[in-house]
């Protein structure tokens, strides 16, 4: 987040998406939510979101798509809730004056790759850095858990091991160089409790291997692990997610979907979070773009089945290093 030197020029941030690699279900809460162990990348696949001062209250959001059409502001409310909680945790520290924001959504809604969290926790440190306040870490990471369980993650900027609800948040190393990444994200929604509901309901049992494998790849990841050796992990990594079951139940089709793109790309394809996006790994961004080539013929040659209105959107991206620029 970029706090330019004339105070009244806004201030400007990317909101990343994340993949899951690994997402274990350990167990239930008292408070209905369930207990995760989950190593999770942000993306250089980013929503671009600007606060600038306005002249007076309340606070305003406008949303942009993709091609600049404006899109309907109410279904990205969790930036101006984020905004709302900040300005509570600065309380009398800073005169958090109302701002303006504009947000333009590259991230797919309820995809699975946590777009709304992310856009909250850009809003968080963009309202910060637009008022010139600061927040104790624990009380950013407080106002962050607030406003929902992948926010926090946002935080620490870079590969994290998440815990808890997915407000335990430790940063990890790796992986290192880039890996690139294919994102094929079917043109349906899936709310992410709809998928905890069918999980729940199915028993609520993940699965002890899949808890291994994240335990496994944190540890690798905390020493810098290089894109090769995560792409060579990927065969594992996509079977490590304890919501694909519940996922496939509550999205028939989501299975045939993801065969045939296993056919078409011979390669492990993994279900990031509740989904429905699915990934799969390669060495570098430019070896996700070949593929994403082979996935877009294969769509225009109906090799792969229809999921959902219309054509699934296809990414290409990469894991970046460090902070996402
Ligand atoms: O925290 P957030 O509002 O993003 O969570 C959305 C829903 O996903 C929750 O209402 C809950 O049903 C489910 N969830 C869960 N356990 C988690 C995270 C989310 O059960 N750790």
């Amino acid at each position: 987040m970029s706090r330019p030197d004339d105070r009244l020029a806004p201030v400007v941030g990317l909101a990343p998406a994340k993949l899951n690699l690994t997402l274990a279900v350990v167990g239930r809460r008292s408070d209905g939510f369930h207990e995760l162990h989950s190593v999770m990348a942000p993306l250089r696949l980013a929503d671009r979101i600007s606060l600038a001062v306005a002249v007076r209250p309340p606070d305003t959001l406008h949303v942009v798509g993709p091609g600049g059409g404006t899109l309907d502001a109410a279904v990205y409310g969790s930036v101006l809730r984020a905004i709302d909680e900040t300005r509570r945790a600065v309380g009398r520290r800073a005169e958090a004056v109302p701002l303006a924001v504009r947000l333009e959504k590259r991230i797919p809604v309820a995809a699975g790759l946590a777009g709304g969290s992310s856009d909250a926790a850009a809003a968080v440190l963009g309202a910060l850095a637009a008022w010139g306040a600061e927040l104790e870490p624990t009380e950013r990471s407080e106002v962050a858990a607030r406003l929902g369980s992948d926010v926090p993650f946002f935080l620490a900027g870079r590969a994290a091991l998440i815990q808890g609800r997915g407000e335990r948040v430790d940063p990890l190393r790796g992986p290192l160089g880039g890996p690139g990444v294919l994102l094929v994200t079917p043109a349906v929604a899936l709310p992410t409790p709809t998928v905890f509901a069918a999980f729940a309901a199915s028993g609520g049992r993940g699965s002890g291997s899949v808890r291994m494998t994240s335990e496994h790849l944190a540890g690798e990841m905390a020493g810098g692990l290089r894109a090769a050796d995560l792409v060579a992990r990927a065969g594992v990594l996509a079977a490590a997610n304890d919501l694909l079951p519940a996922a496939a139940e509550a999205l028939p089709g989501l299975v045939a979907f993801r065969r045939a793109l296993f056919r078409v790309l011979g390669r492990p394809v993994g279900l990031s979070g509740s989904g429905p996006s699915l990934w799969t790994l390669y060495p570098s961004e430019d070896d996700a773009a070949d593929a994403a080539h082979v996935v877009r013929d294969a769509l225009s040659a109906g090799d792969i089945p229809p999921l959902g209105e219309g054509q699934p959107a296809v990414f290409v991206t990469s894991i970046p290093e460090g902070p996402p620029r």
